[in-house]
């Protein structure tokens, strides 16, 4: 059988990329973070002081952008979270970056974003959106930034969350929508090993039917 591709789609802090990360490293299969494609752009912008609305710099600094952006120290953060869902919403951004996902799937992956379903991958073997509800997401983010010693409270973590999902849903390219056959995961319950035990199941169960 060909390696799959698994598109997994969500809001921000649904838990998401754990869950790719581990169903990547349970199947052997390599995996692609690709908020962190718009995350590098999004910080070549700010470093050249213009503004991520900006399309025709942010476009240009998708086609220049290099490996080496995205293993940068400084990608998250309010900052950095709203300057990439702002040049996210850019057609001439997202277009530069579809060919490397693209391939970077060909010989089987596990992706998640929020259109891998829907736009980069429509024929993924596996799709699956992963969300939860606000207030869980935004616990667990605050709970993050927490951990790692970054200064806020939960009412700003919410806001911020709030405003970032509105702004990846209200775009008129590829917005953030679960694709009519994606199997829906809500977390809002789950700790992460209850998540990735029901995440597991069902790319198991689509891969048998293959
Ligand atoms: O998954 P993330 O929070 O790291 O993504 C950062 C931003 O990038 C997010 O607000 C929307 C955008 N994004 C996107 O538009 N399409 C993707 N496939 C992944 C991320």
């Amino acid at each position: 059988m060909k390696p799959p591709v698994i598109a997994i789609d969500g809001p921000a802090a649904a838990g998401k990329g754990t869950l790719a990360r581990r169903i990547a490293a349970e199947l052997g299969l390599p995996h692609l973070d690709t908020g962190l494609l718009y995350r590098g752009v999004a910080r070549r912008v700010l470093d050249r002081g213009a503004d991520p609305r900006d399309a025709a710099v942010a476009e240009r600094e998708a086609r220049a952008l290099l490996a080496a952006d995205l293993r940068r120290g400084d990608l998250r953060g309010p900052e950095a979270d709203m300057a990439a869902s702002a040049v996210s919403a850019i057609p001439g951004v997202r277009a530069a970056l579809l060919d490397f996902q693209r391939h970077f799937g060909r010989e089987g992956a596990v992706l998640d974003g929020r259109d891998i379903g829907t736009v980069v991958f429509p024929d993924a073997l596996v799709k699956l959106f992963v969300t939860a509800s606000v207030e869980a997401r935004a616990r667990r983010r605050f709970e993050e930034l927490r951990s790692k010693g970054v200064p806020t409270d939960p009412e700003t973590v919410e806001a911020e969350l709030r405003r970032r999902d509105m702004q990846d849903a209200a775009r008129s390219v590829a917005p953030l929508r679960a694709a009519p056959d994606a199997l829906v995961l809500d977390t809002t319950t789950l700790d992460i090993e209850a998540a990735f035990a029901a995440a597991l199941a069902l790319v198991r169960e689509r891969m048998a039917v293959e």
